[in-house]
């Protein structure tokens, strides 16, 4: 196998001192021949910048994983066929190599199908036009660029000795993602084009083991790994394969439209713990940080350019307490038990109601869990002579069988509330001094003026090979006034796979259309005048992030795909004129991005006069400070309706705020029991789907002006427009008796203690209450001197400390609210 083969080589070569050997056993990952308990994160660099990469792989190591795993984003690589980009947060051998220098491992899923919410699942849209085409099956053309791009990524890595049998820190690579959940749809080909996948990674000799993700007919030797909430019944389909889950899926995305999803912390530790109860020895965070789809990296249709997953680090990099916490406690239990996890026998009991114990026992000792699935009761559970209290849908402890150290439902981890600050750079006004241009469509929608013409009406894919956003559809109609159409009360109607549609007869916005609950084929019918003899019909078809998921996705139409029919309607008389087949005009992109507006270095003029407010198809540009400090920098896009943004020439992403969320399906609880799915907790209805956008710090200018230029496609209104930090403002805490207590402002002194009670106090972080039993110290008073003043600090929750309140042990609780 692999190791032999790189064993022989190495010693040939002589150049193997420090190369690590991967493999597996069946029961787990063997690093070095040791087994391990391997506990990742997804990261994906061009989620975020170069500069933030060393934080957040650091805040991973500190929250305990193991290994960053992410994607290889073909699209973005390979914007034009054989021409490469690796350059800022494309600058995939950087990446790695600050996994590296942080000490951890990396895990490389090439794909290159990578799904990922990601522009058209990260493949090129030059790929599905090239002649012959097929996507993901035995298509010659389709395999060969396939296999270059994946050669060439291997090629890459292998040259900086980034595999871990070279010394570098990849331990693992995917091939393909998920083929297994389409596979039925392409027949016999999909089985044979699953089997060359296996034989083209396998010849690429990376020296560590290929991993496939719910492929269970895996071809050897693939390991095929779960994704999903929960993986604890996964059974891989080789026995000599370990258990391994390579998605966790910590939250979820988010459509334009769509709300605010969360992912309760219990409920993530739950099935983490479950995993691990039931054999599982490699487990994968998706995200670990889900950061932003920057520019046009969204996939969709509809995906927001906020990627936050309400990950355990959130959009911007901050911990999202508790998430964060209460997992890095539960990586550290599981990493004290490695060795009896990974070679002990394990037994079980079933206590019957869906609670069970399970046992791992070595010679040297014994680790257990107590495992509650029962979704409504909790369980008293008597355990090798002991009384054990397993909360609903939980999972306790005990490394060493006897003490509980963890229970995934009793969170002993700050929560912490994250605010905005208004933006304190010295002489920053409150509100922003705006000039303005219109986008110049005269060529558009006066002449009907493209750069090709085609006398049928094609998909955009096909036409803009996805250089933009926008495509203009253009014809012009003689009509006269015998014509059989030509009546008083006349209509442009237009079969429409566009995401978005803006229509113009004879330079008149008739109107827009934006696509709705995933509808994203319908009819747009609007009154228009038309005049005797020429007539140009203008028709901008807007791509809000190309499909990622799904069967031949790749061939999901969009953009105006037809018909177009002018209609004229005499009395109870419809008569029906077909343009379609018309000579059609094609025009890729806009006027204001070919001549890039939103660079510094653009020539073109702005208006500081009456600056227009609610005008479709409108550039803004304005000047500012950057934000004091190293906190994240958001801006407030409130009041604006679509568009794209730029900070001093960068692309921060489609915006959208005039898109609301509907307004139903939200709840201020949620219950973690229970099995999660992604509406099952929501928050944000009816609001905005996404206000705030991520200014990365790297792309200001810390010291002079920066620039910020919208381009507003359907009207909005800019003066409130405004620069923030975010950062933690108040942090609680609810921690069980016998738990130390870990306070942190990260990185701010704490300035004051709001609210603490030791006994059992009620209510949550902003509303707590003193309970009926209270210790006799001043709980209040004991934070206050250990505390504030202080970056963090560290409190044991015991009676010594603050007294014994007269309540049950086993209910007494440290509740403590500060102030950052
Ligand atoms: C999985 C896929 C990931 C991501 C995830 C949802 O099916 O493998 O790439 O799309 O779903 O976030």
């Amino acid at each position: 196998m692999v190791s032999l083969k790189f064993l022989v080589c190495c010693l040939l070569l002589g150049s193997c001192a420090y190369a690590t050997l991967v493999s597996h056993d069946g029961r787990a990952i063997t690093i070095d021949g040791h087994r391990r308990v391997l506990l990742s994160g997804s990261i994906h660099y061009p989620r975020s910048t170069p500069e933030m990469w060393p934080d957040l792989i650091r805040k991973g190591k500190e929250g305990g994983l193991d290994a960053i795993e992410t994607y290889v984003f073909w699209n973005a690589h390979e914007p034009t066929r054989r021409q490469y980009d690796f350059s800022g947060n494309l600058d995939l051998i950087r990446f790695l190599k600050t996994i590296q220098e942080e000490g951890l491992y990396g895990v490389l899923r090439i794909g290159p199908y990578v799904c990922a919410e990601w522009n058209y699942g990260g493949f090129p849209v030059w790929l599905h036009n090239m002649p012959g085409m097929e996507f993901r099956t035995t298509n010659t053309a389709f395999m060969n660029e396939m296999q270059n791009f994946t050669t060439m990524i291997v090629d890459m890595v292998k040259k900086e000795k980034l595999f871990a049998s070279q010394g570098g820190p990849i331990i693992l690579a995917q091939i393909e993602n998920e083929y297994g959940n389409v596979i039925g749809s392409y027949g016999e080909a999909g089985k044979a084009y699953i089997k060359w996948c296996a034989n083209m990674a396998q010849s690429l000799d990376v020296g560590v083991p290929w991993i496939m993700c719910q492929q269970d007919d895996a071809p050897q030797p693939m390991l095929n790994t779960c994704n999903g909430y929960y993986c604890d019944n996964f059974e891989p389909n080789n026995p000599n394969t370990p258990k391994m889950w390579t998605e966790n899926w910590t939250g979820w995305y988010k459509n334009w439209g769509g709300k605010d999803p969360h992912r309760t912390t219990e409920d993530v530790a739950f099935a983490v713990a479950r995993f691990f109860q039931r054999g599982g020895t490699f487990q994968n965070y998706y995200m670990y940080h889900g950061g932003t789809n920057f520019d046009r990296t969204s996939g969709g249709p509809y995906i927001t350019t906020s990627y936050d997953y309400d990950a355990p680090l959130d959009e911007f990099g901050n911990l999202n307490q508790p998430k964060y916490g209460h997992l890095k406690q539960l990586h550290d239990v599981l990493h004290s038990m490695e060795k009896i996890l990974t070679h002990g026998n394990i037994s079980t009991i079933d206590f019957g109601n869906l609670v069970t114990a399970t046992v791992y026992k070595t010679e040297e000792g014994s680790s257990c869990f107590i495992g509650n699935v029962n979704e409504t009761s909790d369980a008293i559970v008597n355990f090798q002579g002991t009384s054990y209290n397993v909360p609903t849908w939980s999972v306790s402890i005990l490394p060493d069988c006897k003490t509980e150290t963890y229970n995934t439902a009793k969170i002993n981890t700050q929560t912490s509330v994250m605010v905005k600050k208004p933006n304190q750079a010295e002489n920053e006004p409150s509100t922003l001094k705006w000039s303005w241009r219109p986008e110049n469509m005269d060529n558009v929608l006066l002449k009907g003026k493209g750069e090709s013409k085609m006398g049928q009406l094609f998909d955009q894919k096909v036409v803009s090979n996805d250089q933009s956003d926008y495509l203009w559809y253009m014809t012009t109609v003689n009509l006269k006034e015998h014509d059989p159409v030509w009546c008083k009360n006349m209509s442009l109607r237009i079969n429409s796979t566009a995401h978005v549609l803006h229509a113009f007869v004879n330079g008149e916005h008739i109107g827009n259309y934006r696509s709705e609950n995933g509808k994203f084929h319908y009819v747009f019918e609007q009154d228009a005048k038309f005049n005797p003899g020429a007539n140009v019909i203008s028709l901008l078809s807007i791509t809000v992030g190309l499909p990622n998921y799904g069967a031949f996705f790749e061939n999901v139409p969009v953009g105006i795909t037809g018909p177009v029919f002018i209609i004229g309607r005499n009395g109870d008389e419809t008569i029906v004129k077909d343009l379609s087949a018309h000579r059609w005009n094609y025009k890729t992109g806009l006027s204001g991005f070919e001549n890039q507006l939103f660079s510094a270095e653009s020539p073109a003029t702005w208006s500081g006069e009456s600056v227009p407010f609610n005008r479709t198809m409108t550039w803004y540009k304005s000047t500012f400070k950057a934000p004091l400090g190293t906190d994240p920098v958001v801006v407030d896009l409130l009041g604006l309706g679509k568009g794209t943004a730029w900070i001093n020439g960068n692309n921060i992403g489609r915006y959208w705020p005039a898109f609301l969320s509907s307004d139903d399906g939200c709840s201020a609880e949620c219950n973690y029991r229970g099995a999660y799915y992604a509406e099952k907790c929501q928050t944000n209805c009816g609001e905005p789907t996404q206000r705030w956008y991520h200014v990365p710090r790297s792309f200001l200018n810390p010291d002079g002006d920066n620039t910020l230029v919208l381009f507003e496609e359907t009207g909005g209104n800019p003066s409130l427009v405004n620069f923030q930090t975010t950062r933690v403002g108040t942090v609680c805490a609810n921690v069980y008796e016998k738990n130390v207590l870990e306070l942190s402002c990260d990185g701010k002194p704490i300035s004051a203690i709001k609210f603490a009670s030791f006994g059992n106090p009620e209510g949550n972080c902003g509303s707590f209450e003193k309970g009926t039993c209270e210790a006799s110290n001043d709980a209040a008073t004991i934070l206050t001197n250990e505390c504030v003043g202080k970056e963090k600090c560290s409190i044991d929750v015991t009676t010594e400390k603050f007294g014994a309140p007269e309540c049950a042990e086993s209910v007494r609780r440290l509740a403590v609210e500060a102030v950052c």
